[in-house]
Formats: structure tokens, C-alpha cells, sequence
């Protein structure tokens, strides 16, 4: 361990480097880019031009200030289109001519266009691709497109692996910290229009009147940068903080507590943004702790933040350990036959997958199924049940595979994507969530690696058709740099980390096979406990006879939660893919696999396989010393080396365990666990 030089690189400044371009380029940058015209100064437009400046300056040298038209050069900000196509968020950068004299110019609806324009000119110069002829237009296919920080009071960060929150309520409102700003700016600069301050796990505390002034100055602080406020609602608040004997949604006093303290948050907070509420989950209260309904509470809540503009975010990750059916079932049984019912400003907010944000899960089978309700998508960014932030694992190839996956709720091509960006079902409010990895560590993330998430979230929620390798390929170049020698095997690593994970904690649509309450090493031997759906044993049904879930017809339906021609290939061995074959299907060890392979030889080559892809990203990484500066490398190398032994852990532990069940020799070759 060698102390850090004192203005070594640490990963504070994420992807937003600016780094001086190479001196061959400089010139050619510098001529496009030489100044940057006077501009109307809303709070949004001087951040723009702020960022233009910073930008530009680290990148090919400080921009002088000069009217369109004066010189050639010229970078002109303008936030007065008439552009339909452009929305309130879109921006187009054209290379112009005017006066005669070639100039940029960034152009939106609305100032915070003209930012997220900034950001991506600037991305331009940073992964180098020419300025010289642009006429680039884009604009946000989500809406709302969220961080959720599940961040508690005490700046506790409830599956945080960077360090404390961000968010340092006991010093809030006196002092904000200017990290908020940068903070900010990286959202910002990827499309992120709003954040939940606080954990799902809400305490009531977050909505009295000194923590309302807490969160007005962190709304102020982001603001500029197009950023919204919302909060976590603790179902119970008007008990615990109202003075209330009841929460019951049809209660009018309960429904006069809420529109009071909608009221009083938008007093503070003109343009707060909502409501994020998990009810009647884990023991969380919520309506059906009074005979209600989702429907009843989400709607009482809509109504009480409808007239100011706010949105209610309900979120579908519900289960019951009081229910003896399948947990996986269990989001689409509640919450299915109230399609159609919620108020226009209610969104219901879906897991990825239908467990719990496992290494791999088939998407939820809710999406698709409600047509007539706003669903949104919750990812999660942090790396609970994916190696925290030790692990280097992108998780674009885990967004876009269910993204692209295929609903066929309205036939082929009802992509999961479709559903989410309001195309399938022509819905305007639609949401992308993700679960934040941001703490106060300096690097943000606790990882170098971990950044790409946040990254990768922001750029798919801004499109959710985008390619996860061109986002890892962009992230690379704004973060470490441009050689080719570098980019090519940073993006291939990148690329395949995430199976790898999948290979060495959980192959072939196996899940939820960590240890128990960490959630971090293996733990496939875990039972017993208050119930059984937070057990190893439980999920993957390992005995003499074989291993995996039936969700089949035979087992517990859950295929037939999904359109008709996706279950039924999810229920047929010869239609569904092996990815996910012990998540639908309960087999024999001597299975045969694809590859010829019985089911138990193929389990242990895949757990192989992902020990073997950690190791060469400990090759690989070691050769790209020359392209990294020297402290991030040496941190990612250690990283590297806790992975590499700990997907050892995870492949020996799972194998020791299984084959007390398999009874099987390993396949030839394969090293017993040591
Ligand atoms: C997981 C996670 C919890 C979290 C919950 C949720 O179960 O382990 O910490 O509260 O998801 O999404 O609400």
C-alpha cells in the first residue's frame, strides 16, 4: 500500500474528466470551439454555460466570449425553439453558418435541453468524434428518469457500498455541500431529471416541517440542473407524525393529512415531485393493514399532490410471507386486476424481475400485463446481490436484456422497453427508476467500475433502445481514455462481467442463493428463519432428485402469468433458454444440457466458467498499467484480486453444497472445491 500522491487521480471527477485532448486534435477542436456567445441567464443557462466553459477549457483551452456571427468558432446556447420534436428536455446541435462565419449551435425548447446539449457536445470532444458537421437531435423517450436513494436520516445507506449518504440532514439547511453541486452535474450530464431523497423504508420524520426545510435546500441546490425532489412516504405518517389514531386511505382526517402536508412540501418545494411509497411490503404498514386496497392508498395520495402537479409512485415490489404461494407470483396476483383503476397521476414502479434484482431474472411478468395503468421500471444500480462494490460488474448487458426482452403483450416486438417509454401503450407518465450506488466516498460509487452503472442507468433511461456496449464504450473513453489499447479490452471486460457473475453465484436461472441478510458471499445452504421465501433451500429445490423451481404448469404457474406464447416457452424445455432453465424448471442431475453436458457437469463447468473470466480480467487489467493513472489502477487491480478469490468462494461453496445432493463426480478436469 503506497500513500497517494496528493493530486492523484481518484475518481471524484466520474466521466465528466476533461482532460486535455491530445496535442495532434487540439487545434481542430479548438478552432470549432474557441467561444461561446452571451446568453439569456436563467439559473439553468448559467450552469450550462458554466459547464461549456469548464468543459472547454480542460479539453482545448479557455473559450473567449464573442457574438454568433463575429468569428468563426462560436458556441451559441439558445433556449427559445420551436422544435415539437425536441419536447421540454430535447436538444439539437447543428453546425451553422451565420454571418458567413461556422458556428455551434445548441438549441432546445427550454434551458434544460440547452444543458443536457452541453453534456453531450462536450462527450463528443471527450470520446473524440469530430464537431465539424454536426446536426445531432435527441430527446428523453422516459419522462421521469429517477434515482432512488434508499438513504436513511442518520446517513446510513440501506445497501450502500460507498460510504455514508450524500444527503448530511443533520447539517442541512445551514450548510449544503458542494458536492451536490457535482453531484448534480453527473445527473445532469446523463439525462437524470429526479431523485428520492430518502430509503423506501421510510421514516415519518422525513416529512415534518424541519426535514421539509432540509429537503427545499437540496431541491434549490439541483434545480438548475433539471433535477427534482421526491420523497419516500411512510405509509403510517399520519399516526406517527399527525397525531392520527388511524392511516386508513377512505379516513377523511387521513385524507386531510396528506393534502396538508402536500401543501406544505409544495410551499417549500414549488416543483417537488412526488410520492415513492412501498406498502404493505416486509412488513412495511399500508393500506391493507385497514381492509384497503392499493388502488385506495395510491389514489388518496394522487389526489392530495394532483392539484400541484406531483406524481405518486407505488411500487409493486409486494410480498406476503402470510401467502403459501410462489413469491414470484406474487406483484402480478396483487396488482393485475387493479389495471386500469389508478389515478392518470399514479405510476405503479416494477422490478426488473419478479424476485428481487438477482444476478439473472426473466422479466416481471407485470409488464405487459397492464395496459391501462402507468408502470414504471425499477433497476437497481447498487450491486446488492451482484458483489457490492468489490466485483467488477456492468450491469448495461443485465438493463438492456430486459429491456429487449419480449412481452408479446400485444404481439411480437411488445418489448419491455415499449412498455416502459409509454410507445406500447401510448402512455405519457412513464417512468425509469434506479436504485442508487452513490455514497460519500471519494470515487462515488466505491468502485471505479460501480460509476458505469450509474452511467449506463441514466443513458438507458434516457433510451431505453440504446446499446449497453456503445454507453460501456463512451463511459471507458470519458473516464480512462481514448487509447485503443485500452478501450478495446476495458469494454470487453466490461461486456462479459456480468455473466461471469451469473457463472460463479448463480448459473443456469438459478437465484437468491446468497448468504442470508448480507447478501454478499454464497449461502446456498441457508434455511430455517421466519420464512421461508428468504431461504437458499427454498429457491432452488435442490435433492436426490434434482434441482430447480417448477413454475411450470406442474409446479407453481407462475408461466402463466405472462402473455400465452411467452409461458408456454418458458414451460417447454425445448423452447426455453438455458439461461433460465432452473428458474422455470425443476430437472434431474443427469439432465441433458444443450451441450451434452448432464444439467450436474454443466453447473460445474459454468461456476468454472465464471472463476476463469475473473481471472482474465486480472490478466488483461494488468497489461492496461501504462493507459490508467497509477492510483486508479492499483485500486481496481485489488478489487480485482477480491473478486478473483471470492468467485473461487462462490464456485466451491455452491459445488460442495450441490453435490451433497448431485452425488456425482465432478467432470474431468474440474478441481474439487478447495
Ligand atoms: C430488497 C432489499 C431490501 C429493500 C427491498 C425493497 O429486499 O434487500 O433492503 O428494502 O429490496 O426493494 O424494498
Amino acid at each position: 500500500v503506497v500513500a497517494p500522491a496528493a493530486r492523484a487521480e481518484d475518481g471524484y471527477d466520474l466521466w465528466l474528466r476533461y482532460k486535455p485532448v491530445e496535442a495532434s486534435v487540439r487545434a481542430a477542436y479548438a478552432a470549432r470551439a474557441a467561444a461561446i456567445a452571451p446568453t439569456r441567464d436563467t439559473p439553468t443557462m448559467k450552469v450550462a454555460r458554466a459547464e461549456l466553459e469548464r468543459g472547454l477549457t480542460g479539453l482545448v483551452g479557455k473559450p473567449a466570449s464573442a457574438a454568433a456571427g463575429s468569428r468563426d468558432g462560436v458556441i451559441l446556447l439558445k433556449a427559445d425553439s420551436a422544435d415539437t420534436a425536441l419536447g421540454d428536455e430535447g436538444y439539437r446541435i447543428r453546425t451553422l453558418t451565420v454571418n458567413g462565419r461556422t458556428t455551434t449551435v445548441i438549441a432546445a425548447n427550454r434551458d434544460v435541453g440547452v444543458l443536457y446539449g452541453v453534456f453531450r457536445y462536450l462527450s463528443l470532444i471527450q470520446t473524440r468524434q469530430s464537431v465539424d458537421k454536426l446536426d445531432i437531435a435527441s430527446a428523453p423517450k422516459v419522462k421521469l428518469r429517477m434515482l432512488n436513494h434508499w438513504d436513511n436520516l442518520n446517513r446510513t445507506v440501506e445497501r450502500g457500498y460507498a460510504g455514508q449518504s450524500i444527503f448530511d440532514w443533520w447539517r442541512l439547511p445551514g450548510h449544503v455541500d458542494p458536492r451536490l453541486v457535482d453531484y448534480a452535474r453527473a445527473n445532469a450530464s446523463i439525462g437524470i431529471n429526479g431523485a428520492v431523497l430518502n430509503n423506501v423504508n421510510a421514516k415519518a420524520d422525513s416529512l415534518t416541517a424541519p426535514y421539509i426545510a432540509k429537503a427545499a435546500a437540496v431541491a434549490d441546490t439541483l434545480r438548475p440542473y433539471g433535477i427534482k425532489v421526491y420523497l419516500s412516504a411512510r405509509w403510517s405518517a399520519p399516526i406517527e407524525i399527525g397525531g392520527l389514531k388511524s392511516a386508513d386511505p377512505l379516513d377523511p382526517a387521513v385524507a386531510a393529512f396528506w393534502k396538508a402536508k402536500a401543501d406544505e412540501l409544495y410551499k417549500a418545494i414549488p416543483d417537488f415531485g412526488g410520492f415513492l411509497v412501498k406498502a404493505n411490503s416486509e412488513g412495511q404498514p399500508g393500506p391493507q393493514d385497514y381492509g384497503r386496497t392499493h388502488v385506495d392508498g395510491a389514489n388518496m395520495l394522487a389526489d392530495a399532490v394532483g392539484p400541484h402537479g406531483g406524481v405518486v409512485i407505488w411500487r409493486a415490489f409486494v410480498y406476503s410471507h402470510q401467502q403459501p404461494d410462489d413469491r414470484a407470483k406474487q406483484g402480478y396476483s396483487e396488482f393485475k386486476p387493479f389495471d386500469g383503476q389508478f389515478r392518470d397521476n399514479v405510476v405503479i414502479q416494477v422490478k426488473n424481475g419478479a424476485i428481487d434484482f438477482q444476478p439473472r431474472e426473466p422479466f416481471h411478468p407485470l409488464f405487459g400485463a397492464m395496459p391501462k395503468s402507468n408502470l414504471g421500471m425499477e433497476f437497481q444500480i447498487t450491486k446488492e446481490y451482484l458483489g457490492f462494490s468489490t466485483h467488477l460488474v456492468y450491469l448495461g448487458p443485465l438493463y438492456e436484456e430486459t429491456l429487449k426482452s419480449d412481452t408479446m403483450a400485444e404481439g411480437k416486438g411488445s418489448t419491455v422497453a415499449k412498455v416502459v417509454d409509454g410507445q406500447l401503450d401510448g402512455r405519457k407518465l412513464t417512468v425509469m427508476a434506479g436504485v442508487a450506488n452513490i455514497g460519500s466516498d471519494r470515487n462515488w460509487s466505491g468502485s471505479q467500475f460501480d460509476q458505469a452503472n450509474w452511467y449506463v442507468f441514466g443513458r438507458l433511461a434516457w433510451d431505453p433502445e440504446a446499446s449497453s456496449r456503445a454507453i460501456a464504450e463512451d463511459w471507458t473513453r470519458m473516464t480512462f481514455g481514448n487509447d485503443p489499447r485500452l478501450v478495446k479490452p476495458v469494454v470487453a471486460m466490461m461486456m462479459g462481467s456480468r455473466e461471469a457473475a451469473v457463472d460463479y453465484m448463480t448459473p443456469l436461472g438459478l437465484h437468491h442463493q446468497m448468504g442470508r441478510d448480507g447478501h454478499y458471499g454464497p449461502g446456498p445452504w441457508v434455511s430455517g428463519g421466519p420464512r421461508a421465501d428468504w431461504t437458499s433451500v427454498y429457491y432452488a429445490k435442490a435433492g436426490p432428485d434434482g434441482v430447480g423451481f417448477d413454475r411450470t404448469p406442474t409446479g407453481s404457474n407462475a408461466t402463466a402469468q405472462y402473455a400465452p406464447a411467452v409461458g408456454a416457452c418458458f414451460a417447454d424445455l425445448k423452447c426455453v433458454d438455458e439461461k433460465n432453465l432452473l428458474w422455470f424448471h425443476h430437472l434431474p442431475w443427469d439432465y441433458r444440457l444443450k451441450s451434452g453436458d448432464t444439467l450436474w457437469d454443466g453447473m460445474v463447468r459454468r461456476y468454472s466458467a465464471g472463476v476463469a473470466y475473473v481471472d482474465g480480467m486480472n490478466r488483461t487489467w494488468a497489461t492496461l498499467a501504462p493507459y490508467v493513472d497509477a492510483r486508479r489502477h492499483a485500486e481496481v487491480a485489488d478489487y480485482l484480486k477480491i473478486q478473483r478469490d471470492e468467485a473461487q468462494w462462490w464456485r466451491d461453496a455452491s459445488i460442495a453444497w450441490f453435490q451433497t445432493f448431485s452425488k456425482r463426480p465432478l467432470p474431468p478436469g474440474e478441481k474439487p472445491p478447495a
